[in-house]
């Protein structure tokens, strides 16, 4: 469906997420026809370039993160003619007056991108105001990192939330945006089948897996500033526990579904200075082997002596009336053995076996939500082994691929985030006070770390993490869901 014009303006134009996800993913917007003239895209950064020399960029962008396949060259060129840019200091101000004669008078909705560091945030929002583009209604996108802890996320809420609303402020995580993840909640509250088992009664303990094959990629100066806890825990994993613990929400209307979220990510048990070595492990990946080569350490990537982790396993409990005693597992790691990442739901076993063979044995069910790398969903069920020798039983999954179901191409992400901002949309995006709540939870952790000296363990890059990670687990009786 096609949506009203909007003139859409990134900061940090001809920056990496402008180049990998931004342009490309407005490009498949256009390519679906989802864009009404006269829709302008403004690259708005530093470099002094021209316009055709931004379009020369954003057409280098998207010829190498696009597939060929999916590459029409009259529409590309149709893409092309919708860009325009402006050089722009985001400190000094200098350029905001150029950005706002070139917006003009346009009645479009206004989007303000803001795919730059964090320490500019603020900057930008309050060169905006002073130029009277925080009038009419505009959105504003951010991205993490949010903060590196709940004081410094305050702080960009507050530079930004100074000048802009709540609802024109788009926080992305961009997890939020993939398909599966939104397939959750069809998943939960468009059946009948799982909500009434989706409970301490029926449901053992949920295992929430984010392994990634990459090492430290070009990101070095953030990435040992951050680690993984405040990297992938603080935002996509904790969301993912949000989605799949939260109460109903009353409508898909954004507030209805933060509101829950906010709830669960409140009731996370708090975990406490001395429980830290127990119910959290951090781990560094060593030199190893990943994607069929020899790969170095962290420290060799970094070239430098670091404590900061490359992995995270830990135990969270969410201490309320539909959650108590089941136990959320979450481990994330870069050079892992694999690059999956999945929700599984392990739920109890029967509670009494009228089958020989298997007595007392029976594997208990086991729902897995399947992110990445092949989008799906698998119910392991047990059946009887088809065939005349007797009451065999077997577990198997009922296995919905999406690819094999439906022949459509997979949007990534941000095609599907973009286009929420301009609608107004919010469900997909976090509010102010669900960051901060995340924060709350994950500082503890991390004082605790530092107050009880946690180092980090090494681990082979290329296997599972640390053995102190399955440890974590097998301490429980259980372990860790081996995708399949
Ligand atoms: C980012 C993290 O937010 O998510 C990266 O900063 C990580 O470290 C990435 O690699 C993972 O995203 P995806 O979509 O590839 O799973």
């Amino acid at each position: 469906i096609p949506v009203d014009p909007f003139d859409f303006i990134i900061f940090g134009g001809t920056g990496d997420l402008a180049e990998r996800k931004l342009l490309p993913a407005l490009y498949q917007r256009q390519m679906a026809g989802q864009f009404t003239d006269p829709t302008r895209i403004i690259g708005a950064s530093r470099s002094a370039l021209s316009d055709d020399e931004f379009r020369a960029f954003a057409s280098k962008a998207i010829t190498e993160h696009v597939k060929a396949s999916e590459i029409d060259k009259s529409e590309l060129d149709k893409f092309l003619q919708r860009l325009t840019y402006v050089t722009v200091d985001a400190k000094s101000g200098e350029g905001f007056d150029t950005l706002k004669a070139t917006i003009g008078d346009s009645k479009a909705i206004r989007a303000f991108y803001l795919a730059v560091a964090p320490s500019l945030f603020g900057s930008i929002a309050t060169h905006l105001a002073n130029h009277g583009l925080n009038e009419g209604d505009p959105r504003i996108v951010v991205e993490k990192p949010i903060g590196r802890d709940l004081a410094s996320a305050r702080a960009l809420n507050d530079a930004i939330g100074s000048v802009f609303q709540e609802q024109q402020i788009f926080r992305i995580d961009h997890y939020l945006g993939k398909e599966t993840v939104q397939n959750l909640m069809a998943l939960r509250f468009a059946n009948t089948l799982y909500e009434p088992l989706w409970n301490s009664t029926y449901i053992d303990h949920v295992q929430i897996t984010v392994a990634e094959t990459v090492g430290l990629e070009d990101r070095v100066s953030y990435y040992d500033t951050a680690g993984a806890l405040r990297d992938m825990v603080q935002n996509h994993m904790l969301q993912l526990l949000c989605l799949t613990a939260m109460e109903p929400p009353s409508s898909m209307d954004a507030d209805a579904v933060r509101d829950e979220k906010l709830k669960i990510l409140r009731s996370l048990r708090r975990i406490n200075g001395n429980e830290s070595p127990r119910l959290t492990v951090r781990g560094q990946y060593r030199a190893g082997a990943s994607s069929g080569g020899a790969v170095n350490g962290y420290t060799e990537e970094l070239g430098a002596e670091s404590d900061t982790e490359t992995f995270v396993a830990l135990k969270a409990e969410i201490a309320n009336w539909r959650w108590a005693g089941v136990p959320f597992y979450l481990r994330t790691g870069k050079r892992l053995a694999e690059r999956v990442s999945e929700i599984c739901i392990q739920f109890k076993p029967v509670s009494h076996s009228i089958f020989e063979d298997t007595a007392g044995s029976i594997p208990a069910n086991q729902l897995v939500i399947r992110l990445q790398p092949d989008e799906g969903v698998k119910q392991w069920m047990m059946i009887k082994d088809p065939g005349p020798g007797g009451m065999r039983l077997r577990h198997v999954p009922l296995d919905m691929s999406f690819a094999d179901a439906f022949e459509v191409r997979n949007p990534d992400a941000y095609e599907r985030l973009i286009m929420d901002v301009i609608r107004g949309n919010q469900t997909l995006f976090m509010r102010r006070d669900e960051v901060e709540a995340a924060w709350q939870w994950i500082d503890p952790i991390l004082a605790s770390w530092s107050e009880n000296h946690q180092t980090v363990q090494g681990y082979t890059a290329g296997t599972w993490g640390p053995s102190a990670s399955i440890a974590l687990i097998e301490r429980d009786g259980r372990t860790w869901h081996e995708s399949i």
